[in-house]
């Protein structure tokens, strides 16, 4: 019961067309549904009707994040739970969004709107279901699935609390500053190292989405590909403190950070939290280099 795992990230893009030749011929995603002003895309492995919303607006951003809850009756416990704890929510009815049937959306301390969706419309994986072969035919990076995203909060503290509490997320790392207050918070619902992370920054802010990738071959040769392309790589290929995680951060041609991502652990619910301490931040973010650039702290969307 609860919350499954990372639906879909809805961002805005000034330019659709490059926001289409990228995601499907670079990240290698299918597009699977297109309206006069969005995009919709999935990753070959996914079931669901998209991973990645994109929609026209002049300036880079996100609308919002949804995530999938494992039965129809969560969206109404949620919806109580949201609203005691002082938040307006918001029903959305089937048919009323491309794609997917009844939800709820609702502000969060972050100041993102979160959506929780039960009734996703399937669309189905490139494999099938039976006898499936691996697919020899994909174009670009071509991860199999989204992975999870990492948005900024004024109050990290505060804002991962709301998570925690309301929402059900668990903490698996935790960076925390002299004082003791969070600088960043990793959670988990899927049994991965993050499904969603807060680190500080601009309320309402997206610093990036990650794809996942099965093995560190993908990882490199990611690399290859986004060098072929001519996309600007922020930090990477190299690996993460916190999660452990095998990495490489770059922009998409309109400026919003993607990830891909492998590796880490598998905690279970039981996971006691792992801690950094902010004199460590180097480590903890980019294990290799050891220290953190301006351009991954100061850029997001
Ligand atoms: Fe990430």
């Amino acid at each position: 019961m609860g919350i499954l795992r990372l639906s879909h990230v809805d961002i805005t893009v000034p330019d659709l067309d490059l926001a289409k030749a990228y995601y499907t011929g670079v990240m290698g995603m299918d597009l699977t549904e297109e309206t006069p002003d969005r995009a919709f895309f999935k990753c070959w492995d996914e079931e669901d009707h998209h991973s990645l919303a994109v929609r026209y607006d002049p300036r880079v951003g996100m609308d919002r994040f949804a995530f999938k809850v494992d039965h129809e009756d969560d969206l109404a416990e949620m919806e109580r739970k949201v609203e005691t704890y002082g938040f307006h929510v918001q029903r959305i009815s089937h048919g009323e969004e491309v794609g997917q049937g009844e939800s709820i959306r609702f502000e969060t301390p972050s100041g993102h709107e979160m959506e929780l969706v039960f009734d996703v419309e399937k669309v189905g994986g490139r494999t099938g279901k039976l006898n499936p072969e691996i697919p020899v035919d994909l174009l670009g990076i071509a991860p199999p699935r989204m992975d999870h995203l990492l948005i900024n909060a004024e109050e990290v503290g505060e804002a991962a609390k709301f998570y925690m509490d309301v929402l059900g997320f668990r903490m698996t790392e935790q960076l925390v500053g002299g004082d003791g207050h969070q600088i960043g918070v990793w959670m988990e619902r899927s049994h991965s190292p993050h499904d969603l992370a807060v680190v500080n920054g601009t309320n309402g802010a997206l610093h990036h989405f990650a794809f996942w990738l099965d093995d560190w071959d993908h990882v490199r040769r990611s690399a290859d590909i986004l060098a072929y392309n001519a996309i600007q790589i922020d930090v990477g290929p190299t690996r993460h403190g916190v999660t452990r995680g095998n990495t490489i951060y770059f922009f998409d041609p309109m400026g919003t950070r993607n990830e891909v991502f492998t590796g880490g652990y598998r905690p279970d619910p039981d996971f006691p939290t792992i801690t950094w301490t902010e004199d460590n931040i180097g480590q903890a973010v980019f294990y290799y280099e050891g220290e953190v650039n301006d351009r991954f702290v100061s850029v997001h969307t």
